[in-house]
């Protein structure tokens, strides 16, 4: 008898304490909850969005006219001589169509895709649509610079 008055006890009083701590618990996140940020005017002022650079060291990479090269999502190519902007181009690495590699073919003076040899030029138009029926769009063409001997691309 005095076993099962205890239990009773105990188990109410194990029951008000966590209804005691789950209600200060609710509440006390609920006291947290009234002073949300508002969700900063996110509208109006343009700027604000950095690009994302992806660099190429000249010293190393692209040295003669025609060379190519695909790193951090963007293909460089070299498309002629001397280390100035005009000298290079940066398109995106991936085929719009399905994600296939793409290669700069110096010989025909364009971008090929390697799935379904869909065709670029070098400003990222449209020249031939990929082998398989489908159709693909224009590349995307990324704005350079060159500090010293490091081509960036700049990915906005
Ligand atoms: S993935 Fe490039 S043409 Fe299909």
């Amino acid at each position: 008898m005095e076993r099962n008055e205890f239990i009773k006890s105990l188990g109410l009083g194990v029951a008000l304490i966590c209804t005691g701590s789950c209600l200060s618990s609710c509440g006390g996140s609920k006291s947290n909850d009234p002073s949300p940020t508002p969700g900063g005017g996110g509208g109006g002022g343009g700027g604000g969005t950095v690009g994302t650079k992806v660099n190429v060291d000249l010293n190393s990479q692209l040295t003669s006219v025609g060379s190519f090269v695909s790193t951090g999502g963007v293909l460089f190519v070299r498309l002629a001589a001397g280390n100035s902007t005009s000298s290079f181009v940066a398109t995106q690495a991936v085929c719009p169509h399905q994600g296939g590699t793409l290669n700069w073919v110096q010989a025909s003076n364009l971008i090929q895709c390697s799935l379904h040899s869909s065709q670029y030029s070098s400003s990222g138009a449209v020249l031939a649509q990929p082998n398989d029926g489908g159709a693909t769009t224009a590349l995307k063409v990324y704005a350079t610079s060159i500090t010293g001997t490091v081509l960036t691309a700049t990915i906005s």
